[in-house]
């Protein structure tokens, strides 16, 4: 679990304190959906909710113990997820966690406070699915590399031999097309401390998922890169 305070991060060479109501279950309820999915997703980093929702569709199927970190509003899961799931649901704030799992309450999800960044608190190899939706933008850390730990996280959860797979997508900072929107956007979400992917690049995700995992598909759309890779 995380070893620092609930509303303050720490990174090796700043506090950045975080404003305890950015992820409030309010907010992720009434207004997520609107401002972030239909709202910054198509205008600031030029990729429809519809892109990311074409890896939910591939991935989901009934029966999967699937763990969802940072799941937001829980709009993806209440759109494509199938009956019957085994349900695991990991934020770093209350708000998000509340929000989700009070939308996706009909699978009776397990519930999980706590940091991509430490340990998950999920039996090694029990996963067959885990999917990480434009979080790792928000994961402190200077550069991909510094956030590695996440994907080795993320890889003990799930279980081998191809049996599992991982999803997931984010707005990086470098090798990506950014339009004015996203070039404007992307210094202020970081000062503000919402975004922390000022050295976040392509070549280095490449290179951590290339790592671990086999990659199945990798699609950049703008300022985001899509991903889908299996277990070893
Ligand atoms: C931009 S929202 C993404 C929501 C959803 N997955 C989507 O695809 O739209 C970021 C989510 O990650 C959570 N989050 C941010 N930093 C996190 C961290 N370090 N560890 C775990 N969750 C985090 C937020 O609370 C929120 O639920």
């Amino acid at each position: 679990m995380p070893s620092h305070p609930p509303n303050t991060i720490t990174t090796a060479d700043t506090d950045i304190t975080f404003r305890p109501g950015l992820w409030s279950q309010k907010k992720m309820a009434t207004l997520y959906d609107v401002a972030v999915i239909h709202g910054t997703y198509p205008l600031l980093w030029g990729c429809p909710w519809t892109q990311p929702a074409r890896l939910y569709q591939r991935a989901l199927r009934p029966g999967l113990t699937v763990l969802d970190i940072g799941p937001g509003s829980g709009f993806f899961l209440d759109r494509f997820a199938p009956a019957d799931l085994k349900l695991h649901l990991l934020d770093r704030y209350s708000g998000s966690l509340t929000a989700a799992a009070t939308r996706l309450a009909r699978y009776r999800p397990a519930l999980h406070t706590g940091d991509a960044l430490d340990p998950l608190p999920i039996e090694s190899s029990s996963v067959d699915l885990v999917i990480l939706g434009m979080v790792l933008h928000c994961v402190r850390g200077q550069d991909i590399a510094a956030k590695e730990a996440v994907f080795d996280h993320i890889n003990d959860a799930l279980k081998k031999d191809g049996a599992g797979e991982f999803i997931g997508y984010t707005v990086l900072s470098h090798g990506v097309r950014h339009g004015l929107l996203g070039r404007l956007g992307l210094p202020l979400l970081n000062r503000k401390g919402v975004f922390a992917n000022t050295g976040d690049s392509l070549t280095d995700l490449v290179k951590a998922l290339d790592a671990r995992f086999d990659i199945v598909e990798l699609t950049v759309r703008n300022s985001v890169v899509l991903w889908q890779v299996r277990t070893r």
